[in-house]
């Protein structure tokens, strides 16, 4: 491990790989939430940057529950934390079913593909834990999330009208994640989703 990253495991609470440890990629290191001490940071990075007001119970109820949904991006030099993603899963109507909850990167960080790291990192998470599909809402003018999101494959399910506090209305946008065809023989479906795992950026 470089000095580097061991400042940024170290902001992140140490460890290497798992749950809350660190992995360097370039000078960013990313990690899965970690315990009370990633708390304040994941409130203040989307308390800064998103329009919508979150209680602490709303953060808890999403980092108790789903840890292993919630990611961090640290700048490796100084270990300052610099973006996050916080997710759950469970049943929708019945459907198993992920959801984004916030994203944020801090401004001087973007456009390094770091929010799309971000989001593929619990996606895949999702993903291997049943889901079906993802859903999230972003606000219809926020033009950076609806091409992040588009790039990966969200489609716009439904307009909400005035959904947010600021009276903004959302896109509700949705994955939904490949199935193999119960009509081919198992061959074939091997075959299928083997080519599916080279298109896919989260398998
Ligand atoms: C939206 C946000 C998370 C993107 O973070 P990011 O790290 O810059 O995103 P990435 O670098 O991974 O961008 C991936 C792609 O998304 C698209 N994109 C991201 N920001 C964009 C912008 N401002 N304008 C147009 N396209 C944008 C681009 O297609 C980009 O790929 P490219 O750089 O190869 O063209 C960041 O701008 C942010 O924190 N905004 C404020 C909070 C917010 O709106 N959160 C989303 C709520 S739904």
């Amino acid at each position: 491990m470089s000095s580097a990253t061991s400042s940024a495991a170290a902001a992140a609470g140490g460890g290497t790989e798992g749950s809350g440890g660190a992995e360097e990629r370039g000078e960013i290191a990313y990690v899965s939430y970690g315990g009370e001490q990633h708390l304040p940071l994941v409130m203040s990075l989307v308390d800064e940057e998103l329009s919508e007001p979150y209680s602490i119970f709303t953060y808890r109820y999403f980092v108790y529950l789903w840890p292993q949904l919630t990611f961090l991006a640290f700048d490796a030099r100084d270990g300052k934390c610099v973006g996050t993603v916080v997710c759950k899963m469970g049943e929708h109507r019945g459907a198993f079913r992920g959801y984004i909850a916030m994203l944020v990167v801090l401004k001087p960080y973007r456009g390094r593909g770091i929010a799309t790291e971000l989001v593929t990192r619990s996606i895949r998470v999702m993903m291997e834990s049943g889901c079906e599909e993802v859903t999230l809402e972003a606000e219809v003018t926020n033009k950076g999330a609806l091409a992040l999101y588009g790039r990966l494959g969200f489609i716009r399910a439904k307009r909400l009208y005035r959904y947010y506090l600021n009276g903004v209305d959302a896109f509700r946008l949705k994955l939904l994640f490949p199935r193999p065809d119960p009509g081919l023989p198992p061959m074939m479906i091997g075959n299928d989703r083997d080519d599916q795992k080279m298109d896919s950026p989260y398998l």
